[in-house]
């Protein structure tokens, strides 16, 4: 598959650009070839599903220090997962964490699957979560699709249909624009440039690394896409 020009153009934005978080690896660190730990980057796919970047933070920094083994995790008493816990809201994560997280170790010998069928084939991962662990921890070509994406794409192909009717499109538009190498830090480019550039009201296209090829842009219509069925 060619590399796509947007997904150059984004890989060299998040080299420059990268927002740093506890899961991450520094540009450096990537250079020299160093992985993420898939442990540390399946808690965040967890804790980030409905909460922020900002609130997940301190959190994913206290789960990893208490438990910083997926073994350690798995041998911990629920009382004290679900007082950890406490603050971040939607109780079922915590409860799914550890019997996920007990699954790794009693089945696969402690190790996280690398596949995405293998993903979701453990206890509370669904599409989101296997996807988002394959591409950034293995580096698998999988298409992460999360709000952000959503936007970025809608954005990107100026697709006018509303949601949730557009999602199939706005995934093909997704998975077209994967690349092969680097797909990990492709989906965290796009969720970065959602949350810092592509933002939903005022988008910041003067500095976007995409506008060129932005069909949205040259329309007029960014700030107004995605568009939502009223509820
Ligand atoms: N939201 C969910 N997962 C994320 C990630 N890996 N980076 C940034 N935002 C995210």
């Amino acid at each position: 598959k060619d590399m796509i020009v947007e997904s150059d153009q984004l890989l060299d934005w998040y080299d420059r650009h990268a927002r740093v978080m506890p899961w991450r690896v520094s540009p450096a660190d990537r250079k020299a070839g160093v992985r993420p730990n898939p442990y540390h980057v399946w808690m965040s796919e967890v804790m980030l599903q409905q909460t922020t970047v900002a609130a997940v933070r301190d959190y994913h920094v206290k789960f990893t220090t208490l438990w910083p083994t997926v073994q350690d995790l798995a041998a911990a008493p629920d009382s004290d997962v679900m007082e950890a816990w406490a603050g971040l809201g939607y109780y079922a994560r915590a409860r799914n964490l550890l019997k996920c997280a007990r699954a790794v170790v009693a089945d696969h010998g402690g190790v996280f699957p690398q596949t995405l069928e293998g993903l979701l084939a453990l206890p509370g991962v669904g599409p989101y979560t296997a996807a988002a662990v394959a591409a950034i921890a293995y580096d698998v070509p999988a298409t992460v699709v999360d709000g952000n994406v959503e936007r970025v794409m809608s954005r990107l192909f100026n697709v006018e249909t509303p949601l949730p009717k557009a999602k199939p499109e706005l995934t093909v538009h997704a998975a077209r624009l994967t690349p092969d190498t680097r797909p990990g830090d492709y989906a965290q480019a796009v969720m970065d440039l959602g949350a810092t550039i592509c933002t939903p009201k005022s988008p910041a296209c003067v500095i976007c690394p995409l506008t060129a090829g932005c069909l949205a842009r040259a329309a007029g219509t960014a700030a107004t896409l995605p568009r939502k069925l009223p509820k």
